[in-house]
């Protein structure tokens, strides 16, 4: 398959290239020191660490005896320099209602409301639910449970009643805050009546704190209105001292395998890492308008629209609802309008932005955005091409942001300024010591496929898993003695790191082990694909055959000329033995709510076989 590097970057020059290999193998061969000293920079602490590190394998601490509050870093410091009426957040709905809120009012609203969660009897330590619109309030919420050391625990509000129980209950929240609806193409989709399903018969939750969008109504016994809670406190809470390893968040992922586990981060290395990573992989400058387009129920959403761009003090933008609502160009028209300069998404929204077409890019002005990111899963490389030309001016750095739930921060990218190589992550960040390694954990040859893991803990590793430290253990066990991070990978000569997707997603033909993301690329160049996805199906002969799932682009219609067309495409993009047996059109892909094709539920509902876990679904 073609894959192409793109030399013609605009500030891309060898000495970019030179100062990060010397960089990089600094923060490699001394990574206590690396942090430390950008620990000692970058962020305020109201007492100095003892100890920078601590292993003792698998579990590991960071910072030990560090006292800090991550809300200090993001708000205060801010504040105290200045920047009181910079707006911290800027919030635009389909509407297009616009509601900025300044860095000084983010902190008193974050204050009285902190406040009163304490007046609710919310101590340090305390879980709290959070299950709430993509809205100024959200972030307050958030800021404020980490203001008195509460362990925030946000729930997307895409999630089922059921789904949202098991993490009510495996948490142990004595308070939920919700929200009444949340808007999603023209209508209100119900979040309280969710909550109040989900909560039936649990005595565990003591209050339920009620965001009401319309004019307030009665509010029932366990209720109580957003505002109401916040409006007498007093304007200050002083901030916990937070020891550097106290949690700071629990945030359930999927696993390939059992029930979602959640994820702990703890204060100190998180607010370290997730600050850094912000400023250098979007070169972040102080003018800056930064949109991540990620809900704060998703990992990415609490690094990068919360914590990270807070902490930089820079103005974050929030959205909500999708892409394509009202018009296709509803996001274009935000960029334009508002004059984002950093712009970070993911490949599926893009690739639904290419469905629709340039001529919609074509209407609008993008020469506010200086860097684009993109995360979530490997972006095809025609994708990549499209999204750089299309909205980033045919020059702007496009950052594939290679990371995890449970890395709390980007692992692998391409920091702008270094060459540029559509489909590939690019390089492991300052400090992060990547490996493509074999099951007995040795190394494989450049250009070899072998399982991603990481060698030693970086600040923002998870800690463990709520409930359950087996669960964490395994991520250090599956292959002794590194991170194992599921994925399959590929490292280059020029040591960039192309991730090819789940290490489960693997299929295997004649004893070729073929990514399913490498063949969904090969499709996605056909110029009737908008989507596909690949599974492997048994096959007496061969082990596995491969079936597509293909959704055209319109204009295209379904036929036997256009299966056979794909299928001569596939062997000409890629080898013969990889054109699929089986070619479906669908209307539509299962998707996970970050946007993910599960192709695990495709394989299920194909082979007949339980379909697991769905509460990460899209319906
Ligand atoms: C998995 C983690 C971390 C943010 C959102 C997802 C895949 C993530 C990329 C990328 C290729 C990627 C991996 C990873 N992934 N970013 N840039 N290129 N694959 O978080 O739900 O914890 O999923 O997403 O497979 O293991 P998550």
């Amino acid at each position: 398959m073609s894959q192409h590097s793109v030399k013609a970057l605009t500030f891309n020059s060898m000495n970019h290239v030179e100062e990060y290999k010397k960089l990089y193998s600094e923060s490699i061969k001394e990574p206590e020191k690396f942090w430390a000293e950008i620990a000692e920079k970058e962020i305020q602490w109201s007492k100095k660490w003892d100890k920078t590190f601590e292993w003792n394998y698998p579990d590991y601490k960071w910072f030990v005896g560090g006292k800090l509050n991550i809300t200090q870093n993001c708000l205060d410091r801010h504040v105290e320099a200045g920047l009181g009426n910079k707006t911290a957040l800027l919030y635009l709905n389909e509407n297009y209602n616009r509601v900025a809120v300044s860095y000084g009012e983010l902190l008193n609203q974050v204050n009285k409301f902190a406040n009163g969660l304490k007046s609710l009897g919310v101590k340090r330590g305390d879980k709290v639910v959070l299950y709430m619109p993509l809205v100024i309030e959200q972030v307050v919420a958030m800021l404020a449970c980490a203001r008195i050391g509460g362990v925030h625990n946000v729930v997307f509000g895409g999630f089922s009643a059921q789904a949202l129980r098991e993490r009510i209950v495996d948490s142990g929240a004595k308070v939920v805050i919700t929200g009444t609806w949340t808007l999603r193409r023209g209508v209100k989709k119900d979040l309280k009546g969710t909550v109040d399903e989900a909560i039936q018969g649990l005595d565990v939750v003591e209050h339920i704190i009620v965001l009401q969008r319309d004019a307030a109504s009665a509010l029932v016994e366990k209720e109580i209105d957003f505002y109401e809670l916040l409006k007498d406190q007093n304007e200050f809470c002083v901030p916990e001292e937070m020891d550097a390893e106290d949690p700071l968040f629990v945030l359930y992922t999927s696993g390939s395998t059992g029930k979602p586990k959640g994820v702990v981060h703890t204060t100190g290395g998180y607010s370290l890492y997730t600050h850094y990573t912000t400023k250098k992989v979007f070169d972040i400058r102080e003018n800056d308008i930064y949109w991540c387009t990620a809900d704060p129920g998703w990992i990415t959403g609490h690094s990068y629209v919360v914590y990270g761009p807070l902490s930089n003090g820079v103005t974050s933008v929030l959205v909500e609802g999708v892409p394509d609502f009202p018009t296709p160009d509803h996001w274009y028209k935000i960029i334009e309008e508002q004059k984002v300069s950093i712009f970070y998404t993911s490949p599926t929204a893009i690739r639904m932005l290419r469905k629709y077409g340039e001529q919609y890019c074509e209407k609008h002005d993008f020469s506010s955005l200086r860097v684009l990111g993109t995360v979530g899963e490997p972006i095809n490389p025609e994708v990549w091409q499209w999204y750089r030309k299309h909205i980033g001016s045919g020059d702007r750095p496009v950052e594939d942001t290679w990371w995890q739930t449970e890395t709390g921060g980007h692992m692998i990218v391409t920091l702008p300024g270094l060459p540029q190589k559509p489909g590939k992550a690019g390089k492991p960040f300052f400090g992060i010591d990547v490996d493509v390694v074999n099951k007995e954990g040795k190394s494989v040859s450049v250009n070899e496929k072998g399982f991603l893991v990481i060698k030693k803990p970086w600040p923002s590793a998870l800690r463990t898993c709520l409930n359950d430290h087996e669960r964490f253990k395994k991520y250090w066990n599956e292959i002794k003695g590194v991170y194992f991070t599921g994925d399959f990978a590929i490292k280059d000569e020029d040591g960039d790191i192309q991730v090819l997707g789940r290490s489960d997603d693997v299929i295997s033909v004649s004893g070729h082990r073929l990514g399913s993301a490498e063949i969904e690329n090969a499709l996605l160049t056909h110029p009737a694909v908008s989507e596909a996805a690949v599974i492997g199906k048994p096959d007496e002969i061969r082990g596995e055959k491969i079936k597509t799932f293909v959704v055209l682009k319109p204009g295209h219609a379904p036929g036997d000329d256009l299966v056979n067309d794909i299928k001569r495409h596939i062997k000409r993009e890629i080898a013969s033995m990889v054109v699929p047996d089986e070619i479906e059109f669908a209307q539509g892909l299962p998707k996970t709510r970050s946007g993910k094709i599960m192709r695990r539920v495709l394989k299920a509902r194909e082979l007949k076989q339980d379909e697991g876990d769905l509460s990460v679904l899209d319906t």
